[in-house]
């Protein structure tokens, strides 16, 4: 293993962190305000060369307390910054605002101390990325002091000796008397001098999550923010910053990450002189946090990653690192089972003899894990009721002897049983809601806001989510259950707690999500054996907030193949191959009505974690026959295809043509998948190149037995589906170094 290595300069007091790939520097500057310096490629040695240029810019106020005509040249209005404050000279977004007991908004934070420590320590209550042992990474906390406020910043920066990452984070601590108002405060900040930035984000919508979105940055706020309660389908918090020139495998990329699951915000800030201020963490709206005396607040975690290998270079650094760093458990590297799952099959209207059906038929197709989703608890018929109520429904599981007599059928069919639940919901048609209608997200004396006909848990309040908490460990030590889809089906609205003041009232979104991970937590632990899965109406929650407790999340609701590709492709920015579950369903797609043939929807599920949700009972013969070929050959290439080294290749924004691929960490072996959108009869010629192979190695192609070079493979490529005509089409080849 490589070092991380930390170092402070007293004489030149610049601040430098760097293992073999990357280095972090930053500097302590007049009024001992932090100037960030660099964050790239590996610099060997910092040598004072790019210090702020000192200018006197009319309209830049100079530091408070100046005496008159000194310093005139130095202002934090231009300052590349690493923390900035607010109301006192820079005029960009700052990153931290508090509201002070007289009602002042003004922050000034300058730099104390600092200390080195070798490892990463944990952060309470929150997810974030870890260390196995201390060599794998290092950090340096950095104090600042408000003098004012009585208040100190605590900036942690850890770098890890094998990534290419950085983790920040902020806890504030209050040394006053006085109770303070917390209005914003970022997970990090960082300034950057470049010009030509380009901003990737992940915008989108239910059953349209996580596509692509590439802009340049004008002068002036460009935002990507979440205020839904969740972290949304609407917009990923995830950002990445490249060059106009960088490509899926060249060029500089840098990504940023937050690892939360709430409302969030990303600021870009471009300035007049053409730098660009980068803001994450908590979004401000509707935030405020009241810091009492002696305690403290923490911010999430935000995941720094530079590559300057494009953007599967950073791609492939988060997906191992959250793979191996943030998801934990036994399932963390575990292979995950396919899985049949009954709702696109049933909805809401099955019993145990329909399931045993389903079942019968499926078996035999090789599915290993059989998944009883939506309808299984109180009176559960329609989406109307019932949520809260987290005891079986007695009249679906009359052919069964309960929910425990079907889970244990399905075992001694040699499958693992699955079951989903919604712990964060209330239905007012249900037990829980008559007994506990204060237990609601609600503003006393306004209607509250129906969404899906459903409302949301007061997750804030303890007594809430000890309730829940009970009620699925009754079921889950009763019922012998392998696996939960934890499912989230609206936004927050009414966002408003009675067991908190009104001056707490800002508190109730970041309570809520602190809420939701204390039980997830508390399941996890007391349930190690059990394989979460993360879900929200698709693909709303999926965030590293997320997978630190669940390994695996459901992508999008929408399960057409096409509009898959997508929604996969772009998951994949930020996102391991071995979070991303993708079912087969029938043909015609519920969501979209498209017609695609099951090859397609195959090649598209089992490019991440397959499974299947259709009533196989529906299929032909033949159709059987090819799910037990997919499945077949899933097994064997399982590890291959959960755990290998994933490249994007084309993209489906650009192209009626994309492909992806997934090579093995040795390069022994590597799967390439190419998809064809729509068919035409004059082709245009399209040529897909792989990536990451043994460039002298030859690589034998298994359904044709023809042999490659792998330099013939990277560079000459090879035409895209010449032998298919029809839309919708996709080719799996797999490849083994010979
Ligand atoms: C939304 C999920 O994404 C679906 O897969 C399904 O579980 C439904 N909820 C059930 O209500």
């Amino acid at each position: 293993m490589t070092k991380a290595k930390i170092k402070f300069d007293p004489k030149t007091k610049v601040f430098y962190l760097a293992n073999d790939s990357i280095s972090y520097i930053f500097s302590v500057e007049e009024g001992n305000l932090l100037c960030h310096l660099y964050f790239g490629d590996k610099i060997r040695d910092y040598h004072n060369e790019l210090r702020y240029p000192r200018l006197d810019r009319a309209f830049s106020p100079n530091l408070p307390g100046e005496p008159h005509k000194t310093h005139r040249d130095f202002s934090k209005d231009v300052l590349p910054q690493e923390y900035s404050g607010n109301q006192t000279g820079d005029f960009r977004t700052p990153a931290i605002v508090i509201e002070a007991p007289n009602g002042a908004l003004a922050t000034d934070f300058r730099y104390v101390t600092y200390r080195i420590i070798d490892g990463k320590p944990d952060l309470e209550h929150l997810p974030h990325s870890y260390v196995k042992k201390s060599d794998e990474a290092k950090t340096l906390i950095v104090t600042l002091s408000d003098e004012v406020l009585h208040a100190d910043l605590e900036l942690t920066y850890t770098i890890y000796a094998d990534r290419p990452v950085i983790t920040r984070n902020v806890k504030i601590i209050n040394h006053g008397n006085d109770t303070l108002s917390i209005k914003k405060i970022a997970s990090m900040q960082m300034d950057i001098p470049l010009e030509n930035i380009q901003a990737i984000s992940l915008p989108g919508a239910h059953m349209r999550e996580r596509q692509i979105q590439r802009q340049t940055l004008p002068q002036g706020v460009t935002e990507f923010n979440g205020r839904r309660g969740t972290s949304s389908h609407h917009m990923n918090p995830f950002i990445a910053l490249v060059r106009p020139e960088t490509t899926e495998n060249t060029g500089a990329a840098v990504g940023f990450q937050l690892v939360y699951s709430g409302n969030h915000q990303f600021t870009l800030d471009k300035d007049f002189v053409g730098q660009t201020r980068i803001l994450a963490g908590i979004n401000e709206n509707n935030f405020e946090w009241q810091l009492k005396p002696n305690r403290s607040f923490q911010t999430p975690e935000v995941i720094m990653v530079y590559s300057s290998h494009g953007l599967n270079g950073m791609s492939q650094a988060y997906h191992s690192l959250l793979r191996e760093r943030v998801a934990r458990g036994k399932f963390q590297y575990a292979p995950r089972p396919i899985v049949l799952n009954n709702w696109e099959a049933t909805y809401f209207n099955f019993d145990a003899h329909k399931i045993q059906q389903i079942l019968d038929a499926a078996q035999p197709l090789g599915i290993e894990m059989f998944v009883l989703d939506d309808g299984w608890f109180g009176k559960r018929d329609s989406d109307d009721r019932s949520l809260g109520d987290w005891h079986e429904y007695d009249q679906k599981f009359k052919d069964s002897h309960g929910l425990k007599g079907l889970a244990e059928q399905v075992h001694q069919m040699g499958l693992k049983f699955g079951l989903w639940f919604e712990p964060e919901m209330i239905s007012t048609d249900s037990d829980l809601y008559r007994q506990h209608p204060e237990y609601v997200l609600h503003i006393p004396g306004r209607q509250m806001s129906p969404s899906r006909d459903q409302y949301v848990l007061d997750f804030s309040c303890p007594e809430v989510v000890d309730n829940i908490f009970t009620q699925m460990c009754a079921v889950l030590d009763q019922v012998p259950i392998d696996y939960i889809k934890w499912d989230m089906n609206r936004n927050l609205t009414e966002v408003y707690s009675t067991v908190l003041g009104p001056k707490q009232q800002g508190e109730v979104g970041h309570r809520y999500v602190l809420g939701v991970y204390d039980l997830a937590d508390r399941l996890t632990k007391r349930y190690p054996n059990i394989l979460f899965e993360g879900c929200s109406g698709g693909g709303g929650r999926f965030d590293a907030g997320i997978l630190y407790y669940f390994p695996q999340s459901w992508t999008s609701d929408n399960t057409d193949p096409v509009e898959r590709i997508g929604i996969q492709y772009g998951t994949t920015l930020a996102y391991p191959p071995s979070s991303i579950t993708a079912h087969v369903s029938a043909s015609p797609n519920h969501q979209n009505h498209r017609l695609t043939s099951l090859q397609m929807r195959g090649a598209v599920a089992m490019s991440g974690v397959l499974g299947y949700e259709l009533n196989v009972n529906d299929l032909s013969p033949k159709e059987k026959a090819i799910i037990k070929q997919q499945i077949q050959f899933y097994k064997a290439h399982r590890q291959l295809l959960q755990y290998g080294t994933f490249y994007r290749l084309a993209s489906p924004f650009k192209h009626n043509e994309s492909a992806w691929e997934f090579v093995s960490p040795d390069k022994s072996e590597f799967i390439l998948f190419v998809f064809r959108i729509l068919a035409s009869a004059q082709p245009m010629i399209s040529i897909t190149k792989a990536a990451g192979l043994q460039a002298d190695a030859n690589y034998q192609e298994a359904d044709t037995g023809q042999i490659f070079g792998g330099d013939e493979l990277m560079h000459v490529g090879l035409y895209n589906l010449p032998d298919q005509l029809g839309d919708f089409r996709a080719h799996v080849k797999y490849f083994k170094r010979v």
